[in-house]
């Protein structure tokens, strides 16, 4: 359906849980968040109630989030429930990859049709000490069991990070080469613990055009602009959440794992979807759809919203 602005809304981002094997700098305080009592975080009951809702409200396209999806117990089931309704056309998921070695392939058999893995270093000192918990080569082993169980064209996301990883969007671009993936670089976005980070870490996506200038322009795809290595596999994706505000081009909604639908990632405006069922829920969600937010601020001010990513999932 159409927004409160013209825009067509047809894509559901749901978070499955707040919780994550990783700790991430700029995501999570290093001690993690506290662990909710059960009865706050949506059931599998709950998830699948408001997914169908949403897809008599018009979404396509539902990808399951986190924290880290892949932690949450009866996700298998949830995926097998999704992927049943019908009128839905695609069900993605964003992984930090760490679980992939054994959860592709039943995931693929549950009926999920992409995934998207998030890889901001390649080199494994780095790796560890960005995610706290982490190790790099559960990700790649992650990597190859998703191609071993049919994941074609995956996508990676990269959080590009001054002093960081900049160093390293080389390394990204090879990867391109011989593979037929895409590597999304995505700004920083200023929010939770990264949101009094020093300015030198928030780099804008163009420079990455300015440093390989010899990547080739390709159609824009969602809200990424797009380019290919003369020759190469893959493609490259360019996100830029702060300095292109693609708001005008949105499609989306999200749902936290509390069960609060977000128009905008941005924004502090919730709507409870908690204890609505059948036709009142899927009220809620058109309401919430027309409230969507024109905009975000993040050119301004930092994010409005007092959450961290891992309880709303990017
Ligand atoms: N800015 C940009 N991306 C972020 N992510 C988490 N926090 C931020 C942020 N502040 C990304 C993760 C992952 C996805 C779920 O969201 O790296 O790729
Ligand atoms: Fe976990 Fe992703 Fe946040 Fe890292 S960015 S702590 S992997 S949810």
């Amino acid at each position: 359906m159409l927004d409160g602005c013209g825009r067509v809304v047809d894509y559901l981002r749901l978070s499955v849980t707040d919780l994550c094997n990783y700790r991430c700098q700029y995501c999570m305080p290093a001690q993690g968040v506290p662990k909710r009592a059960h009865r706050e975080i949506l059931s599998i009951e709950e998830l699948f109630e408001i997914a169908q809702a949403s897809v008599a409200c018009g979404v396509k396209k539902i990808r399951l989030t986190g924290g880290e999806p892949l932690v949450r117990r009866g996700l298998l089931d949830l995926c097998r429930l999704l992927r049943a309704i019908p009128g839905l056309e695609e069900l993605c998921l964003t992984t930090n990859g760490s679980l992939l070695p054994q959860l592709a392939a039943p995931l693929r058999r549950a009926g999920v049709d992409r995934l998207n893995i998030s890889l901001d270093t390649l080199r494994p000192e780095r790796f560890a000490a960005m995610t706290r918990l982490g190790q790099l080569s559960e990700v790649l082993q992650g990597v190859e069991a998703a191609e071993a169980a049919g994941f074609s064209r995956l996508k990676f996301d990269t959080v590009l990070i001054g002093g960081f990883n900049d160093d390293e969007i080389g390394d990204f671009l090879d990867l391109t080469r011989q593979h037929p993936w895409e590597i999304r670089f995505i700004e920083l976005m200023p929010m939770g613990p990264c949101s009094a980070w020093e300015a030198h870490r928030f780099l804008p996506a163009q420079t990455i055009l300015e440093r390989f200038p010899h990547l080739q322009p390709l159609q824009p795809q969602g809200v990424a602009r797009r380019f290919r290595l003369p020759g190469a596999q893959g493609t490259v994706g360019l996100i830029s959440p702060v300095s292109r505000e693609f708001c005008a081009g949105c499609r989306r909604i999200r749902v936290t794992a509390d069960g609060r639908l977000k128009g905008c990632l941005h924004s502090a405006e919730e709507l409870s979807l908690r204890n609505l069922h059948g036709q009142a829920l899927e009220d809620a969600i058109r309401q919430g759809i027309l409230q969507k937010p024109r905009h975000h601020h993040l050119s301004q001010r930092p994010s409005d919203t007092t959450r961290t990513m891992n309880e709303i999932g990017g």
